[in-house]
């Protein structure tokens, strides 16, 4: 069973869906970090041509984890946890996840990954092309700003070197991209629960969907 949270990039998605997990004991899935592992192999192999790094991705044996509050990714043994976090990979990231090859891969691996337990899963398409059946949908969102902020916030506590200015080009950037592109556009499925947290605290925000999920499952 799945509960899918979607939204634009620094919406509290992934932040909020690992809380919910920890609270209501479920299993925790990070799509977009299979996009950015996906991104980072592409980098590491040195930018190849398209169709060469799709046959490379077919040898591929990607590995996920989620503990204590960290999502970890290896692929064929290589732990990449940290690496898919860079500035970089958040800059290649949504040319690579807009590519229909690279979007089977991972949807197939997803539904592999979610086969067994209840998970709680933060994504783009997860309510509308991925899981469209799933349990219950939640569509988060917020203001340009707002995102851009928490997520400097984010960056420069993780001891990364970025300008404000920077991280919010990136994050326009990235949702022009995420919602225009053809395959799987970032968009609310219609029977998705929009959660807006634009001056919201965290903990507003996490109650509000705890007591809907709550409302809804006998977990
Ligand atoms: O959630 P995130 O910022 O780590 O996601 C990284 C990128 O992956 C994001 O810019 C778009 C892409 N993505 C996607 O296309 N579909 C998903 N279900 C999740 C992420």
């Amino acid at each position: 069973m799945i509960i899918v949270i979607d939204g634009p990039a620094g919406s509290g998605k992934s932040s909020t869906a690992k809380s919910i997990a920890n609270r209501l004991s479920l299993h925790y899935l990070d799509s977009g970090a299979l996009y950015r592992a996906v991104t980072c192999l592409w980098i590491n192999a040195g930018k190849p041509e398209k169709e060469q790094f799709f046959n490379m991705l077919t040898e591929v044996h990607l590995q996920v984890e989620y503990i204590n509050d960290l999502f970890h990714v290896k692929a064929n043994g290589e732990d990449l946890t940290n690496q898919i976090r860079s500035q970089e990979i958040s800059s290649h990231v949504s040319e690579i996840a807009s590519l229909p090859e690279v979007r089977g891969y991972v949807n197939a691996l997803m539904k592999k990954i979610i086969a067994n337990g209840i998970y709680i899963a933060d994504g783009r398409d997860l309510g509308t092309a991925v899981f469209p059946d799933a349990f219950l949908k939640f569509y988060m969102d917020a203001s340009l700003e707002e995102r851009a902020m928490r997520r400097f916030r984010e960056l420069e506590n993780s001891g990364q070197n970025v300008s404000f200015k920077d991280v919010k080009q990136n994050l326009n950037d990235r949702d022009l991209k995420d919602k225009s592109r053809v395959s799987d556009p970032l968009k609310k499925a219609p029977d998705a629960i929009l959660i807006d947290t634009t001056g919201k605290t965290f903990e507003e925000q996490i109650s509000e969907i705890t007591q809907i999920i709550k409302e809804n499952i006998k977990l």
